[in-house]
């Protein structure tokens, strides 16, 4: 493995490596004790596009494995003078730079810089197109609430704007891959090109498209909302007030899922619009999870990448 691309290029083999390294990481950083794997290597974070615990995690992942980690403001890179990403990649690798972990407004951005640089190249997230991390935290989060090894006979529901959605794209990959029944709901505009995805997976019996909530709710042991981008919702077919009436996640429409049904979401939340405060601060919350299994998961991820 030189790069992580997107999900869709690992084995289901590589997945089940990975999340068990993950939680020998998860063990050795709560215990505080050091992992050598990245000693003497230097990680750039190169985000050129907001983050908070994405771009926070990788930076603590990175540390924690020993290796110096920067933190480039793209507005302050050369980019926003008109260099290419192509010659940016060149002038990190001149500078001893011997992995990017990188997020980018552009779909396929990150293969772009895995082409130029010659080091490793993790995606942090490209436009709508991936995002590999995320998929990999959420499916170690969720196999470890249900204390499972794998999500055969599981339903999940992703419901919310998957037409702009990374996490959901990566998410269908490793969670149909794992054995679940996955549900993407959402209103029809947001629908849109899930088809073509579901025929390229390589279990096409394993997802459900449906702008119907009620029936993706039912029996459903995991929710994942995703964020309402509010700014795209001008002039769409659909207002906002008729999404939050008709998908907004709530106490009583959790109460429809499989008792003891788990809440997921990949934040940020906008609260009270894809779904209501007391459902993610709730018991069956796996949002604060999630967060916490970032690190862990990117630690796996970079030292297994520093491992070849
Ligand atoms: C998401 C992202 O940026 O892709 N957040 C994340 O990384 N945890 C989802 C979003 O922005 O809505």
């Amino acid at each position: 493995m030189k790069h992580l691309l997107d999900v869709d290029e690992l084995s289901r083999e590589q997945v089940d490596a990975l999340l068990a390294q993950a939680g020998a990481m998860r063990r050795a950083f709560d215990a505080g004790r050091r992992v050598r794997a990245l000693e003497g290597v230097r990680v750039a974070l190169l985000f050129a596009e907001p983050s908070t615990r994405t771009r926070l995690s990788f930076e603590i992942a990175a540390r924690a494995l020993g290796a110096e980690a920067y933190v480039l403001d793209p507005g302050g890179t050369s980019l926003v003078k008109g260099e290419s990403l192509a010659d940016t990649c060149r002038t990190l690798a001149a500078q001893g730079i011997g992995m990017l972990v990188m997020r980018h407004h552009r779909a396929g951005a990150a293969s772009v810089a895995a082409r130029y640089f010659p080091g490793n190249v993790v995606n942090a997230g490209d436009g709508w197109h991936a995002h590999p991390t995320q998929a990999l935290l959420d499916l170690f989060t969720l196999r470890g609430a249900l204390g499972s090894d794998d999500l055969r006979g599981r339903k999940v529901v992703i419901v919310g704007d998957l037409l702009h959605s990374r996490v959901a794209r990566s998410n269908a990959w490793t969670l149909t891959g794992d054995g679940a029944q996955l549900w993407v709901c959402g209103p029809p505009p947001w629908l849109h090109g899930w088809d073509r995805l579901a025929a390229r997976l390589p279990v096409t019996d394993r997802l459900v498209i449906t702008e119907d909530l009620e029936a993706a709710l039912r029996d459903a042991d995991a929710v994942m909302a995703l964020r309402v981008q509010k700014e795209r919702m001008r002039g769409g077919a659909l207002s906002l007030d008729e999404y939050v009436a008709r998908y907004r996640i709530t106490p009583e429409r959790m109460s429809t899922a499989h008792p003891g049904a788990l809440f997921m979401h990949p934040g940020p939340t906008n609260e009270g619009v894809e779904v209501t405060r007391d459902v993610i601060r709730g018991p069956r919350s796996l949002v604060a999870e999630q967060v916490r299994n970032g690190v862990p998961v990117r630690m796996a991820v970079l030292a297994a990448l520093a491992r070849g």
